[in-house]
């Protein structure tokens, strides 16, 4: 039976855990992985730009011994509009692995449907499971616990922001949101994550309110992939909701910043804080390859 990893709240606490603590024993051990997946062939679709996922997969997929095929969608028959699942049941049978990012999420669940080899989704309009994996892992590595810490995530209810909410429900972990009215998470992810009874998880307006007492500040861009003819509106109505020195000082004084990146310095964050001292962030992005290598190896050789 395949694993996609499709959507956190498919997985349980200690999946995650597990997951987390092998990619901290990975990037404090380099080279001591061997090649668990030598001989292997994985995939890569981006259907949007990419930086992170895509370099740190492909690194990731080298460093464990296998072979990566980038895809450009425009230069596959997909493009043309061959059908997802007609390629999903062709290129399964050649990889055994494939690595998504496309905007519609219901896309990668098509994909994993009709692929025989495990989908990993690398960010679609609902969910970024991948980058919660590296979130988890700095907050652990920098505040050496995940239960009971205190988040707030500050910006637009975005995709980043829903697989975060179902990353802190599975780990216990207290998430307060503020966003402007009417750029709320996905209300079915928030109402299940609220139910679970674990940690806390609160929608907010205010800001400063989200930022009190927090362990650990995030933002997201304001405008995400796909989303570009709404920007002027957005930037107007996020006006109030930017990480400066001004909200961090309402956090906890040895408070954490992090940001999933890339970041539109100016808007949702200030260089001074991108670059300060509390900055976590480029840790956090240096962890998308210790986590993309735990991923690969617990879905190819479980
Ligand atoms: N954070 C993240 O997923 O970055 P990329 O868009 O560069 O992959
Ligand atoms: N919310 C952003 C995340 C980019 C990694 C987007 O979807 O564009």
């Amino acid at each position: 039976m395949k694993t996609d990893f499709l959507t956190l709240s498919d997985f349980d606490e200690a999946w995650i855990t597990g997951l987390l603590d092998r990619a901290i024993e990975m990037k404090n051990a380099p080279g001591s992985s061997g090649c668990p997946l030598m001989g292997k062939s994985i995939g890569l679709i981006f259907e949007k730009a990419s930086t992170r996922t895509r370099v740190s997969f492909e690194a990731a997929i080298y460093q464990l011994g296998a072979h990566s095929v980038y895809m450009n969608p425009n230069e596959i028959q997909l493009g043309r509009g061959e059908t997802v699942a007609d390629t999903a049941k062709v290129l399964s049978s050649y990889l055994d692995c494939i690595i998504i990012r496309t905007f519609a999420h219901e896309r990668v669940e098509e994909f994993a449907a009709n692929s025989s080899v495990p989908v990993i989704n690398g960010l679609t309009d609902r969910h970024h499971p991948c980058q919660t994996l590296a979130d988890l892992m700095t907050m652990l590595e920098q505040k050496g616990r995940l239960e009971g810490l205190k988040v707030a995530y500050i910006g637009d209810g975005n995709n980043v922001a829903n697989s975060l909410i179902e990353g802190a429900s599975l780990m216990k972990m207290d998430l307060s949101i503020a966003c402007p009215e009417g750029y709320e998470p996905d209300p079915l992810i928030l109402e299940k994550a609220m139910g679970s009874a674990r940690g806390e998880i609160v929608v907010l307006r205010d800001p400063r309110e989200a930022a009190g007492r927090a362990d650990v500040i995030y933002t997201d861009v304001w405008v995400s992939m796909g989303q570009e003819q709404k920007a002027g509106d957005k930037k107007s109505r996020f006006r109030n909701y930017q990480i400066n020195e001004v909200l961090l000082a309402c956090a906890k004084p040895d408070a954490i910043v992090m940001h999933c990146l890339p970041a539109h310095r100016g808007e949702e964050i200030t260089s001074s804080v991108m670059d300060g001292p509390r900055s976590a962030i480029f840790g956090q992005a240096a962890n998308r390859l210790h986590t993309g290598k735990a991923l690969l190896e617990r879905l190819l050789t479980a």
